[in-house]
């Protein structure tokens, strides 16, 4: 009887054993499939669609990932293209942050961005002006006036506004790019918000009588003229002139930039005209932490003197030196920090209005 008893007492300790053991495995399995399928539904990844076409924002990403382990998925393509894809994948879309230059784009594209790009560190390093709750700049550039030195004198140039250059006394001297593009759009913007449409509408009557030419080419093309004589003043960003005085875009440009000179319009009234590049929150965005993580990286110290001294922007945050050739160019001109760029996006329409009546082709 007793025998049976530890016989039977074995064989349940057995099966217990073996219950013991598939539990285990099943725990085993289970969490193998929990890893498989969290990996693939929250992958520690961002992704970002970026109209920006520097090298060197690659290398910024991969020191992102060397520093946080999320991986950057890139998709590099022109403004266009990227809004067309964001637009039509609409939910199914997988991008995180869209990054791009001229505040007038981010604004223009806003309804297919989301809030919530505002944590503290974003808030407490950029200022108000140039930034939303839905996109935030990461770094400055400003749109100025060139001269020829020879044919342009300091006494011409003193107390030049964007409003006076639609004066008569640049009658034939005045080369800009086209009205299509995004700097004239938002610079003619910002002149609305600050003057009203109506006095925008003649001003730009003013600008079109004062070209030297029917407006072409880009904005390197308009310092170019100037330094070919085809025109003594121009309309262009300020990094162009560094990104040219550094032989990158070849000897004959270099020297070009060296035959013109940089001037910062209405520093007697609210300064000089400034513009962003930025990044913004794509809605629906499937890695919304890891895009404001990004962003905040793309706002520290370290990445603020990668992108000054690839890109010739200015910093967005306090206490980086911009490239010693923008430097050179002259730091200590007031900004315009009175007119928010957001509401180049919102004017952006009447720029274009005001521009295409007068004949700004
Ligand atoms: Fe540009």
């Amino acid at each position: 009887m007793t025998l049976i008893i530890i016989i039977n007492k074995s064989i349940a300790l057995i099966i217990i054993k073996k219950k013991e053991t598939m539990i285990k495995k099943t725990i085993q399995i289970a969490a193998i499939f929990i890893f498989i399928f969290s990996n693939s539904l929250f992958a520690n990844e961002v992704n970002i669609f970026s109209a920006r076409h520097y090298d060197s924002d690659v290398q910024l990403y991969e020191k992102f990932t060397a520093k946080t382990g999320i991986k950057v998925n890139v998709i590099s393509g022109k403004t266009g293209a990227l809004e067309k894809r964001i637009i039509e994948e609409g939910s199914d879309s997988q991008a995180d942050l869209y990054i791009t230059a001229d505040a007038g784009r981010l604004g223009a594209f806003a309804s297919n961005l989301q809030g919530g790009l505002t944590s503290d560190y974003i808030k407490s390093v950029v200022p108000s002006n140039f930034r939303t709750s839905k996109w935030v700049g990461i770094a400055k550039r400003a749109r100025i006036v060139y001269f020829a030195p020879e044919r342009v004198s300091g006494a011409e140039l003193a107390g030049l506004t964007y409003e006076s250059l639609a004066d008569s006394k640049w009658k034939g001297r005045l080369v800009i790019r086209a009205s299509n593009n995004i700097y004239n759009q938002s610079l003619v913007a910002s002149l609305i918000k600050n003057n009203g449409k109506g006095k925008v509408a003649e001003w730009s009557k003013g600008m079109v009588s004062n070209m030297a030419r029917a407006p072409k080419g880009n904005d390197r093309a308009q310092i170019l003229a100037v330094a070919a004589g085809e025109a003594d003043i121009a309309v262009a960003n300020t990094y162009y002139l560094a990104l040219m005085l550094s032989g990158s875009k070849g000897p004959e440009q270099q020297a070009a930039a060296k035959k013109v000179k940089p001037f910062f319009p209405n520093q007697d009234g609210r300064g000089t005209h400034m513009n962003i590049s930025g990044a913004g929150l794509v809605k629906g965005a499937p890695n919304k932490a890891n895009a404001i993580k990004l962003v905040e990286f793309l706002l520290s110290g370290e990445a603020q003197n990668h992108i000054v001294n690839n890109t010739f922007e200015y910093p967005m945050i306090a206490g980086i030196s911009p490239h010693p050739l923008v430097v050179n160019m002259g730091l200590d001109f007031k900004q315009d920090l009175k007119t928010k760029v957001v509401n180049y996006g919102k004017r952006q329409a009447d720029a274009l209005e005001v521009m295409t009546a007068a004949g700004w082709k």
